[in-house]
């Protein structure tokens, strides 16, 4: 697919023409989980069916090697689009939360450097992991404090010291919307000697990932947020920083050489990302992810992030005019990310009765949105935030969208 695509695109989304007992779905909830491409969903089905969703290179016969074909080329699509050295740095995953997991797992902690200190705005799967790691007294683990709902760093810089061996951090929140100072995250660290771990599950769908001058090491997003096939995800890792890493998940395919000597077993891995991918592979996944890509690229990066500037600058102009409820974040950071959170003043409302409302209680159509704490108990607890009511955006979003749902809150609001 080479020709350009101009946004909003909704062809690529058959979901959005669907009716819900007559009524029409304005979807702004594509943090949670984007709506599927049309074309993620055909080339995994291709694969299921025309290639009887055959594994890849374990056997050798045809079928399997235009499956391993496919993959491959997948991994560079992968490697394309987060701007790796070489494919040999993408290592497929289920999703963020599988991700984080392994490469907790896989760290290299000595106990002379076994701190890991997390931002502010962490996500669970990316907390729990350390968190768990910390109750078995092999990490400790520190949070940065939140100052005006972002990553203190002066604290932060206070916190570093010789035994952190890793930082890790969101680049664009999921509960306060707009984008982090990771680079500035990634330098202090990496000059007090740490190594850094992106959380890019928000980032990467609608930001150029550049993940070679992004200041991380390693970095993670899921697939199903960007248009993709759930059950897949990235793992991107520097070059040199893999080798340090250990083999977490192991199994099937990851193995040069097992031996039996007096002594016992002896097993010795696959070099670089071939060591890390255990057990059957979800080429499905892989193949469809690699469509999205596919979209994606020829969207552009940049027309990408343009249309989400102005969707939400339109959001947060139309949202301002609301005293109920108070926007979290700045408009000129807000921009820089693909979504807006609000919540009630003064208890005006619940958020969840909000969602009732917009679920329930308008004549032609409903609308998506989240609320809740959004899994971000860090950034919930440390500000005293309980739930938000949270709008997100992807390629097929329009400024009607964003209209649809203000008209809505509007009616909510005067029917209190
Ligand atoms: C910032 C952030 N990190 C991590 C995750 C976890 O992603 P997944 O559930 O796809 O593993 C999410 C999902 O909402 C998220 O928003």
């Amino acid at each position: 697919m080479n020709k350009k695509i101009t946004l909003p695109l909704t062809g690529e989304f058959p979901a959005l023409e669907r009716r819900f007992g007559g009524r029409k779905m304005i979807y702004l909830d594509s943090a949670c989980t984007a709506l599927k491409m049309k074309s993620a969903a055909e080339a995994q089905k291709e694969f299921l069916l025309d290639l009887g969703g055959c594994g890849g290179k374990r056997s050798s016969h045809a079928l399997a090697r235009a499956v391993e074909e496919k993959y491959t080329a997948a991994r560079s699509a992968a490697a394309e689009f987060v701007g790796a050295a070489s494919p040999g740095e993408i290592i497929f995953t289920s999703g963020t939360t599988e991700t984080v997991n392994i490469f907790a797992g896989a760290f290299p902690f000595t106990p002379a450097k076994n701190e890991v200190i997390l931002s502010p705005l962490e996500h669970n799967s990316v907390f729990l992991p350390f968190y768990n790691l910390s109750k078995t007294g092999k990490i400790k683990l520190r949070v940065m404090p939140l100052k005006d709902l972002k990553p203190d760093l002066d604290a932060f810089g206070r916190m570093l010291n010789k035994k952190t061996a890793l930082v890790a951090a969101t680049r664009a929140s999921n509960f306060t919307g707009g984008v982090t100072e990771f680079g500035k995250m990634a330098a202090m660290a990496r000059a007090a000697g740490a190594a850094v771990f992106a959380d890019d599950a928000q980032y990467a769908p609608t930001h150029p990932v550049l993940a070679q001058e992004s200041g991380a090491d390693a970095l993670a997003f899921s697939g199903h947020k960007l248009g993709a096939p759930f059950g897949i995800g990235v793992l991107w890792i520097r070059d040199g920083m893999l080798a340090r890493l250990k083999h977490f998940k192991v199994g099937g395919g990851v193995v040069k050489k097992v031996d039996f000597s007096g002594r016992g077993f002896k097993v010795e891995y696959l070099g670089d990302y071939q060591g890390f991918e255990a057990g059957i592979q979800n080429y499905a996944g892989a193949i469809g992810l690699a469509k999205a890509f596919e979209t994606l690229k020829a969207v552009g990066p940049e027309a990408v992030r343009a249309h989400m500037i102005k969707l939400s600058r339109h959001a947060f102009a139309a949202l301002a005019g609301f005293r109920q409820i108070k926007i979290l974040g700045e408009p000129g950071d807000l921009e820089r990310g693909a979504l807006l959170s609000f919540v009630p003043v003064k208890g005006a409302f619940a958020p969840a009765d909000l969602n009732i409302f917009l679920n329930n209680y308008l004549k032609d159509r409903f609308v998506a949105i989240r609320t809740g704490r959004h899994c971000a108990d860090l950034a919930s607890l440390l500000s005293g935030i309980g739930e938000t009511a949270r709008i997100s955006f992807f390629i097929h979003t329009s400024k009607g969208d964003i209209d649809a749902f203000v008209e809505a809150l509007d009616k909510y609001l005067s029917f209190l």
